[in-house]
């Protein structure tokens, strides 16, 4: 057919099917797997249409496969099935070279009634599936996983509807010059061509609701295919009781939208007419929390003076900004300990995970001693050199104790749930280590140990001194 004869009836087209500035819809699929080709429309079809399928290149457009029902065609051609009733094109078994465009046209008594063009990506078999754990307003690599520094290297990324039917959107292409990229997502995506990554930054509540299908290419054939599935992450905080604790929240201050906290106990907003950032009353201050007033410097913290509830705790402006999971540990063993000079001390936590060892001493405030996820935390100057490290952070093991180790010690632990979404459970182990008189009455060998819940995540609980 000649170009010349198509042009009056793209028009309608346009007004009728189709944004004619329409990018050609996006297909993606795997070796050996098949791709639909639709007729999206609006209205009935006539069943005398004539429906070709095209594959285009440069040396110019091969005909597929011509469905004529008038015709008697047979519903198949080659690779090619023609669906009368849901009207597509289905091209099965694919290879890498299937990749390219496509057009599909609707043709009834001469005259094109329907078009729609096609850009078809076809990739190795292997999907990965990622799932992204992402903190509201944190940032996600959306890709990431390319040949280094290629020139040839380019990345795609689509957007991908888990809900429902619809096409995939092409975002983002590397290669090509022309800006797809929503305008929410301009400022947002963050590209380095050297690590074929894809970095998303202020994730908003909207984002979790997509998935996005980034696929890297080299010389333009489809090196990897990756699904990405962005999920919510809350960010869990797990403090000791009646601790001091801040909830950081900033926020643009040029919102006139107000900005206030949800929490187990009530919403906390910024009190009218208190323009300062404490609240007048100092003795309340020291128990209920409050929210500063960010309109100047964008912090709309939430201060606890000293937390008591767990449970959600959001920063809202008109939706949920951010949002934490004040989670408290569990108690589980409370044990006493003796030791005499120059005893080897070791105190056991209760099992593997992230632990944290923390001291108090007489009538001090506790001490953060030993973090195993906290290179910064040192240990304090007088355990310095005596603790065996070899055994931490699932023992303290301390050599030339002297009466001055007499304290509490507490372990706690964060044991990861096997559900990764959930929040870590997490266990405290309290040992009351007391100095005894070597050459006092119940001296010498002192050995507690029980163990706990026969629960197999749980290791042996144990207060022991070595001799
Ligand atoms: C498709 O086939 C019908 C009848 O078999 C024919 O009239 C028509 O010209 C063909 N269309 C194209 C685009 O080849
Ligand atoms: C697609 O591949 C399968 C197995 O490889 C084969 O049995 C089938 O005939 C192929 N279909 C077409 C239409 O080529
Ligand atoms: C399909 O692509 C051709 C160029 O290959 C273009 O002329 C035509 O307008 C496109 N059709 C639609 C519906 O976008
Ligand atoms: C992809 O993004 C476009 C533009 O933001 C949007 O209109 C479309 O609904 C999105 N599609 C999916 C499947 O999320
Ligand atoms: C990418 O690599 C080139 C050359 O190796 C280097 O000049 C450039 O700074 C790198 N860009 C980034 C964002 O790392
Ligand atoms: C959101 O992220 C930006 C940039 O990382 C940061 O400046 C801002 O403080 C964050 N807001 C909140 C509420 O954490
Ligand atoms: C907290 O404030 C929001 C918004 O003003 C309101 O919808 C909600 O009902 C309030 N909740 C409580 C417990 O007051
Ligand atoms: C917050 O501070 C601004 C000035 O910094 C003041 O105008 C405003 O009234 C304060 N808002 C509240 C609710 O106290
Ligand atoms: C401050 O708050 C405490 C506790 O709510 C209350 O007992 C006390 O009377 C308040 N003091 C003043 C000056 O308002
Ligand atoms: C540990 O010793 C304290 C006194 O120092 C005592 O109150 C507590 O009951 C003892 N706990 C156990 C488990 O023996
Ligand atoms: C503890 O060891 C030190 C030297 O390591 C020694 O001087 C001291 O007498 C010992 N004390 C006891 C009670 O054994
Ligand atoms: C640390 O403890 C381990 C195991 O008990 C032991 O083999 C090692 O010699 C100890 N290291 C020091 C410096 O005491």
């Amino acid at each position: 057919m000649e170009a010349q004869r198509l042009a009056p009836f793209l028009l309608l087209i346009c007004i009728g099917v189709y944004d004619c500035h329409l990018q050609p819809e996006s297909l993606i699929s795997t070796v050996e797997d098949s791709v639909k080709f639709k007729v999206h429309g609006t209205g009935p079809r006539s069943v005398l249409e004539e429906y070709a399928l095209y594959k285009v290149s440069t040396e110019g457009d091969l005909l597929l496969f011509n469905f004529s029902l008038l015709g008697g065609s047979p519903l198949k051609a080659g690779r090619v099935f023609f669906d009368i009733v849901d009207l597509f094109f289905e091209l099965v078994n694919s290879t890498l070279y299937d990749s390219g465009a496509y057009r599909l046209e609707a043709w009834l008594d001469g005259r094109i009634t329907y078009q729609r063009n096609y850009s078809l990506v076809v990739c190795p078999s292997k999907i990965e599936l990622h799932i992204l754990r992402a903190q509201l307003n944190g940032s996600v690599q959306l890709c990431g996983a390319g040949s280094k520094g290629d020139p040839m290297t380019t990345i795609q990324l689509y957007n991908y509807s888990l809900m429902s039917d619809s096409p995939y959107m092409l975002m983002l292409d590397t290669n090509s010059p022309m800006e797809r990229l929503p305008e929410d997502l301009t400022d947002r995506l963050q590209v380095d061509l050297n690590s074929s990554s894809v970095t998303l930054q202020g994730v908003t509540e909207q984002d979790y609701t997509k998935a996005y299908v980034c696929l890297i290419l080299q010389s333009g054939q489809c090196q990897s295919y990756t699904l990405e599935i962005l999920v919510w992450e809350r960010i869990t905080l797990y403090p000791r009781m009646t601790a001091r604790l801040t909830l950081p929240c900033h926020i643009k201050p040029t919102s006139p939208h107000q900005v206030y906290w949800t929490t187990p106990s009530g919403n906390v907003t910024l009190s009218t007419g208190d323009s300062s950032q404490v609240p007048h009353n100092d003795s309340q201050q020291e128990e209920k929390m409050y929210m500063l007033n960010g309109s100047q410097t964008g912090d709309y913290s939430l201060i606890i003076p000293s937390v008591k509830e767990h449970g959600k705790y959001s920063c809202n402006r008109k939706k949920t900004f951010l949002e934490y999971e004040i989670s408290m540990c569990i108690g589980i063993r409370s044990t006493n300990a003796t030791f005499s000079n120059n005893e080897t001390v070791k105190l056991d936590c209760l099992a593997y995970g992230e632990i944290q060892w923390f001291r108090q001493r007489g009538a001090d405030t506790e001490e953060l001693i030993l973090d195993s996820e906290d290179k910064t935390v040192l240990l304090p100057q007088d355990l310095r050199g005596r603790v065996n490290t070899s055994l931490t952070p699932f023992s303290l093991v301390i050599a030339n104790p002297t009466a001055e180790d007499s304290s509490v010690y507490t372990c706690r632990v964060k044991i990861p749930d096997s559900n990764s979404f959930k929040p870590a459970t997490c266990l405290e182990n309290q040992i009351r280590l007391h100095y005894e008189d070597p050459y006092g009455i119940n001296s010498a060998f002192y050995k507690v140990h029980a163990s706990l819940m026969g629960c197999g995540l749980l290791a042996m609980a144990s207060a022991v001194i070595l001799v």
